[in-house]
């Protein structure tokens, strides 16, 4: 390379970092300004990610979406559904791969409120109009709620039929407050480059309205820039790999199993105990959702760092355990800290009191399915014990699941038909 394109290439790092800085330290409100609405500052830039929800708070929010390089401003404009009423909300730009992330975080919002948004770039706008709108959150804790969960989405446009979850979710009579990514969230390698046909083009109307949190897979793990791609694609709290939010009456735990081993292992299983340990007398409900399983009758085998865990979960009030990993649906029995099913339990579809018990779910079909295997429960030589699956099903599917106060729902669904063909209930 001469010293000329060396050149050239520093002025344009610097150039964009001058941007992305200018951009994040000029974050502001406007009420009410219509005329800085239709101000137009350059180039319309292309949109090649729709927008995407991130941590949706009982007072914040994060928009997210993706364009071609010339762009050097960015913001939202929302208000309360029903009011015309805007607000302004700059955002900042950070580049990555050729493209530009336009991100805008949203603050004093109400909770359990709707609102409109558009988005613009280059004071252009990008999206809006009635299909482009967010809940919040709500302060009560008794309020019921929803999400969904599936895990091992994103594969080739060919192969995958992510499209079908997609659907059923949009076509749902109530719509869920968010859903959960159970791992793989990217084939084969989490690169950046796919993340847009394998996942937010078939996702792309779920994620516009619901608010998404996805942990990483073996998948995700094996590009060059394995870590660096997802927490750029991605806003999670804490660092990202590992971590916890809250909705209404429960808790939820995000964690990574890198390739079944796990990330930091070390740290965080001790950052997990004391997470647990510091909230499980404040929520009804915990729920841990991580990519690789534990116990298993499908053809992956049993992960002993999960396995590991079992009692850490036990002891410290976890209700469900949700994971990806087998390309397939699969329910067991609950059991407890040593991994033993509890043989007088013949109800396997409403529990109660499942004190010092949880139940682990597979939700690994998201968007592939494996054809070559066939479920056998009592029979699979990957199964050391038959007694464990209260459920499995071999079709694509997702999870949904229903909190109200002490009860909680949980539905397998068949992502083609919409059928639900698993259902139980826990009571506390
Ligand atoms: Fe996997």
């Amino acid at each position: 390379m001469n010293k000329l394109n060396i050149m050239i290439r520093q002025l344009t790092l610097i150039g964009i970092l001058t941007i992305t800085f200018l951009s994040c330290t000029s974050v502001s409100k406007v009420k009410n300004n219509s005329t800085t609405i239709t101000e137009v500052i350059g180039v319309k830039p292309e949109l090649v990610r729709e927008p995407y929800l991130q941590k949706v708070r009982e007072e914040s929010a994060i928009i997210t979406w993706k364009t071609n390089g010339i762009v050097t401003n960015c913001y939202v404009s929302y208000s309360e559904n029903g009011t015309e009423d805007k607000t302004i909300v700059k955002g900042y730009l950070t580049a990555h791969e050729g493209f530009m992330f336009n991100e805008v975080s949203i603050l004093g919002l109400k909770p359990n409120t709707t609102y409109n948004y558009s988005i613009y770039s280059n004071g252009h706008v990008l999206a809006t109009g009635k299909d482009y709108y967010f809940k919040t959150a709500p302060s009560n804790k008794n309020q019921a709620f929803s999400f969904y969960a599936l895990g091992d989405i994103g594969a080739k446009e060919k192969s995958s039929f992510a499209k079908e979850p997609a659907n059923r979710i949009t076509e749902l009579a109530i719509k869920p407050d968010f859903g959960l990514g159970l791992g793989d969230i990217v084939y084969p390698k989490g690169e950046s480059k796919n993340y847009d046909n394998h996942l937010f083009k078939p996702f792309k109307e779920v994620f516009k309205n619901i608010p998404f949190y996805p942990v990483a897979g073996n998948h995700d793990w094996l590009s060059i820039n394995h870590d660096e791609n997802f927490k750029k694609e991605w806003n999670l709290p804490n660092k990202e790999y590992y971590y916890s939010f809250t909705y209404a009456n429960t808790l939820f735990i995000g964690l990574d199993s890198r390739d079944g081993n796990f990330y930091d292992y070390e740290h965080q299983t001790i950052w997990l105990e004391k997470t647990l340990k510091e909230n499980k007398d404040t929520y009804d409900w915990i729920v841990v959702y991580l990519h690789h399983n534990g116990k298993s009758c499908t053809y992956k085998n049993d992960y002993e760092h999960v396995k590991g865990l079992y009692d850490v979960f036990a002891k410290n009030s976890v209700d469900l355990v949700l994971n990806g990993h087998a390309h397939t649906y699969e329910r067991l029995k609950p059991y407890d800290a040593f991994g033993n099913v509890d043989a007088s339990e013949t109800n396997q579809t409403n529990y109660k009191n499942l004190e010092n018990r949880f139940i682990s779910v597979t939700i690994g079909a998201g968007g592939k399915i494996n054809k070559k295997w066939k479920p056998d429960a009592n029979n699979s030589e990957n199964c050391d014990d038959g007694t464990i699956v209260a459920h499995s099903e071999h079709v694509p599917s997702f999870g949904l699941i229903t909190i109200e106060k002490k009860t909680l729902t949980f539905k397998g669904i068949n992502s083609y038909t919409g059928e639900t063909f698993d259902e139980f209930v826990i009571n506390k």
